[in-house]
This record gives structure tokens, C-alpha cells and sequence, in this order.
């Protein structure tokens, strides 16, 4: 046992609210979470430079592995307040103190459960045994160190009396952080507000009012922000917002909360470097295996992405007219315009123009044409999407003989692989159907049939463009005709539909050559294009 108690009594001015980060405590507790030591110190580490005040490290006497964990975090995370929490018994106190130790700056959290259901069906004690428990556990605590945080567990679904009887007690025995929790997520804002403000009335003497919300409701962050208008000034939070069941309130959510409308809060703030948060979600978010949903405030990689035309005229304008953060300031870059199929004419010729393409008039209109073709299709189309569709369609701004309207193929493993396609001429329907050894190969019969065209297919390759599975196909081939070979180059969401397109681009491009008498060593490679 530490024979003198330390000094490190976190106090706070008036406008600055403690970030008491809960990640590997209650946020382990997620289903499913199981981060070994390594991982724990790792996510340490980057929540010291993240900034944070405290960081609840574990449950020590939980396991061994809990106990290691916060006792290797103890040892080597220098900056924030290293937590354990701990329930009132005095051994599991102890265990906690061991754990700590080694930190620079330590705290205890102590809880007991002050709810009727909790008390009669959990922890089956009296009103009185809970008060004595309190009392003990926190003046054992104090012992140890200074820095005591003691919570009621389920506060929210106590009765207010009872609690302040039990939080009074946790004072007079040395607790200098009491800790509101909505165990349950059961509190909406103005009333967890006026609750942890009558708690202050009520308890009398030297302590910082921390809230602790859940998000069963999804009210977490609200409820939080409320208790701040009303005088908390410690909000225990996890980055992406994990912890048990919904999870807890969301660090980064808070934070960027309290900055972006310090108008309404007074400017309250934390000491938090905003600009660590993406790279702190992503890093919780690879450890835990919890993806962070797209959508997510702050760092869900679609929370500044615009794909209506409206919105990207408006951001490519003035980024203001739809963003109230900006990127930079908490790590995620820059407004990212996302061309989908909802994209306008304004933002795609701008994206192709920062990419290095700078297209007008008839060109623009045809890769413009296409992609939302393409668009209709597949969900988002990345730059390497956009570079091959360039690349494909740049080269054809020469009206080509021969375009395809339409593609339909059959087969399968019992049955022959057929093809149907539809080409325009200049005007004029071309119609043919073929057999083949696969599709690809019954769809460039069916183009030799319909424009009279035949040679031999060589060096057929496909790519695809993007990863995933509704990637770009990229295809590339070249076709002899008469002693001339000619590359071709098509592009499609679908494999035979851009094995039909490079073959009819190789074609074109023969005919193009005869018709020209041009030489066809000096005609540009499909894709040659250079940005
Ligand atoms: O939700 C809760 O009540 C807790 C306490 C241990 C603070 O996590
Ligand atoms: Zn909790």
C-alpha cells in the first residue's frame, strides 16, 4: 500500500471539460472485443497523442490479462491520467492500485450499483450494505491516491434521494470525481442534464460531475452535451463509440461537437488535437475488427464525401455551403466528391480536370455520357475508374463505324454459350446472334458476323480496374486483320460487355485505317492518351 497520498486532483476551469476516454475498459466490453496487450498499448499510445485527459485502461481484477494490460500501460504511456476501475471490495482495490502504479498521474473509479434493481438483483445487498461498501471502497482508494472517481452504477434508474445519500458519503470519504452513469441508456437529454445539476446541489463539497451515458436510445452524445450546458465537466466517452451493447458516447462525436458550435456552448472545450481523430478511429476500428459504418459523424469515410450534383456545385463553389467541419481539422483530408450516378456535368469535369484532364465541348459530353452509363450501374467510380474510361473514350472523339447498342448473353456449365448483340451503323440497326466456347468468345463472333469483319483475337487480357467485386473490367486485345494488328481497349462493369467493346474499339479502328489508308503503325493505342 502507498504510504502518502499524491496530488494529482484533476481540477478544471470553467470552460475546459476533462475527456475521460473508456475505449479499452468499457469499449472492450464489447461483444467480441478481445484486444491482447500489445493492441491495448498500441490504442494507449495514440489516445496520449489523441490528447486525451484520463484513460480508463481496464478492469484489473477482471483477469490477468486485464491486470497485465493496464499495469503495461501504467508503465510506458506518459501524459494522460492512467484509470483501473474497480468495485468497492477492498481486494479488488488493491488489485487496481498494483495495476497503476507505475503511472506518472493514476486514478481509482470506483462503482457499486445504487439502482433498486441492480441492488435486489444483482448485487443483493440492502440500502445500508451499499453505503457501507461505498464508504469503505473509496476510503480505501484514497489511500492510495488522491485521484478517487466514484460512480453509482444504473444513476439514471436510481432514486435521486438514495443516490445522493451514497455519492455524499463517496465525497466525505475522499472521492473527487463523481461519475453519473446512464448504465442503461435509458435518460433523454433535459433530464440526465437536471439530474447531474441537482447533484450538485445537493452533495455538498469539492468534486467534478463526469457523465457516462450509453447509446441504447442513441442519446448518448446528446445527453452527454446536455449535462455540460448544466455544469458537468468530465464526459467519459469511446472513440467510434464503442462499449457495451450500443456503446458509449462517441469521443470524436463530443469532441467535434463542443468545437464546431462553440457558439452555443460558451466555448466549453477539451484539450483533444482533432486532427489525430480519423487515424484514432481507424486504428480502434483495424484492432477491434468494428467497422466504422459510412455514414459515421466525423470519421465515417462518407461523413465529407457529396455525390448529388447540387452539393458538389455548392462544396466545389465554397466548401461552407455543405460542410460545417473541415476535413483537415480532424484528419480526414479533404472534401471528398464522390462521381456516382447522381453526380452533375460541373463536378465531373472538375475531378477529371484535377486528375489532369482537361475536357470540353463534344469529348466531354461523350466521357461524360458514358460514365453515366457506367454510373447507373455501379455505386461509386474511383479515380482509376475514371483514368480508364478516359483513356477508352478519349481516343474515340473520331466517329467510329460501328457502336454497340446492346449485348445479351446465355450459358452456363450444361448449356452452349450464346451471344446477341446490336450494333449502330452509322444509323442502321446490325443485328447477329453466335455460339462460342464461352461468351466472350461467342460475343466477338457475333460482332464478326454483324460487321463482316473476321481475323484472328491474339493477346486478350482483362483487369480489373478497382478492387472488389463490382470492379471495372478493363480489356485489352489485339486483332490481325489482313496482315494489320490492331489494339482494342474496352471498359464495362461486366466482363463480356468490355470484351465486346475492345473487340468492336479494334475493329473500328481497321476500319478507320482502310478507310483512311492511313498507316496503321502511326494510329494511337486505345488508352495511349496521356493526361
Ligand atoms: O455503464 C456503467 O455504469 C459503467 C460504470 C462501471 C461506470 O460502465
Ligand atoms: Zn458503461
Amino acid at each position: 500500500m502507498a504510504s502518502t497520498p499524491e496530488s494529482v486532483t484533476p481540477k478544471t476551469d470553467a470552460d475546459r471539460v476533462i475527456i475521460f476516454d473508456t475505449t479499452l475498459r468499457d469499449g472492450e466490453q464489447s461483444p467480441g472485443i478481445s484486444l491482447d496487450e500489445g493492441e491495448k498499448l498500441e490504442i494507449a499510445e495514440q489516445l496520449a497523442r489523441l490528447g486525451v485527459d484520463v484513460i480508463e485502461a481496464g478492469f484489473p481484477i477482471a483477469s490477468q490479462g486485464d491486470f497485465e494490460s493496464v499495469q503495461a500501460i501504467a508503465r510506458s504511456v506518459s501524459g494522460p491520467i492512467i484509470c483501473g476501475l474497480s468495485r468497492t471490495a477492498l481486494g479488488d482495490i488493491d488489485r487496481c492500485w498494483e495495476a497503476i502504479e507505475p503511472a506518472a498521474r493514476r486514478r481509482i473509479h470506483v462503482f457499486i450499483a445504487t439502482s433498486e434493481t441492480h441492488m435486489v438483483h444483482k448485487l443483493r445487498m440492502t440500502r445500508d450494505q451499499v453505503k457501507a461498501e461505498a464508504a469503505s471502497g473509496v476510503a480505501r482508494a484514497r489511500e492510495y491516491t488522491e485521484d478517487v472517481e466514484f460512480s453509482p452504477e444504473d444513476a439514471s434508474r436510481s432514486d435521486f434521494e438514495f443516490m445522493c445519500e451514497v455519492l455524499q458519503i463517496a465525497v466525505d470519504n475522499g472521492a473527487t470525481t463523481l461519475n453519473i452513469p446512464d448504465t442503461v441508456g435509458f435518460a433523454v437529454p433535459d433530464e440526465y442534464a437536471q439530474r447531474l445539476a441537482n447533484v450538485r446541489k445537493v452533495v455538498k463539497g469539492d468534486y467534478v460531475v463526469s457523465t457516462h451515458c450509453h447509446n441504447d436510445l442513441g442519446l448518448a452524445v446528446a445527453n452527454s452535451l446536455a449535462a455540460v450546458q448544466l455544469g458537468a465537466r468530465q464526459i467519459e466517452c469511446a472513440v467510434n463509440g464503442l462499449g457495451e451493447r450500443a456503446g458509449n458516447a462517441a469521443l470524436e462525436e463530443i469532441v467535434m461537437a463542443l468545437r464546431t458550435r462553440a457558439d452555443f456552448f460558451g466555448g466549453i472545450d477539451t484539450g483533444i488535437k482533432s486532427e489525430e481523430l480519423a487515424r484514432t478511429s481507424r486504428l480502434v476500428s483495424r484492432l477491434t475488427g468494428y467497422p466504422v459504418q459510412y455514414n459515421k459523424a466525423v470519421v465515417g469515410r462518407n461523413a465529407f464525401a457529396h455525390e448529388s450534383g447540387i452539393h458538389q456545385h455548392g462544396v466545389l463553389n465554397e466548401r461552407t455551403t455543405y460542410e460545417i467541419m473541415d476535413p483537415a481539422a480532424v484528419g480526414q483530408g479533404e472534401s471528398k466528391i464522390v462521381l456516382g450516378k447522381h453526380s452533375g456535368r460541373h463536378a465531373f469535369a472538375d475531378t477529371l480536370k484535377k486528375m489532369g484532364y482537361d475536357l470540353s465541348g463534344d469529348a466531354l459530353n461523350q466521357v461524360f455520357t458514358r460514365f453515366k452509363e457506367l454510373a447507373d450501374r455501379k455505386v461509386e467510380l474511383s479515380d482509376a475508374d475514371l483514368e480508364a474510361l478516359v483513356a477508352e473514350e478519349v481516343g474515340d472523339t473520331v466517329r467510329y463505324a460501328f457502336s454497340l447498342v446492346a449485348i445479351e448473353c446465355s450459358g452456363g456449365t450444361n448449356s452452349t454459350p450464346t451471344a446477341s448483340i446490336v450494333l449502330d451503323h452509322d444509323g442502321e440497326k446490325l443485328e447477329a446472334s453466335a455460339e462460342g466456347d464461352g461468351m466472350v468468345d461467342a460475343a466477338c463472333k457475333a460482332i464478326r458476323i454483324a460487321t463482316g469483319i473476321d481475323g484472328n483475337l491474339t493477346d486478350y487480357a482483362v483487369t480489373s480496374v478497382t478492387g472488389g467485386v463490382d470492379a471495372l473490367a478493363d480489356v485489352a486485345l489485339r486483332f490481325d486483320v489482313d496482315g494489320v494488328s490492331m489494339p482494342g481497349r474496352g471498359l464495362s462493369t461486366d466482363v463480356v460487355e468490355a470484351s465486346a467493346r475492345a473487340f468492336l474499339n479494334a475493329i473500328n479502328r481497321i476500319v478507320r485505317v482502310r478507310d483512311s489508308g492511313e498507316n496503321p503503325n502511326s494510329v494511337s493505342r486505345p488508352g495511349s492518351i496521356t493526361p
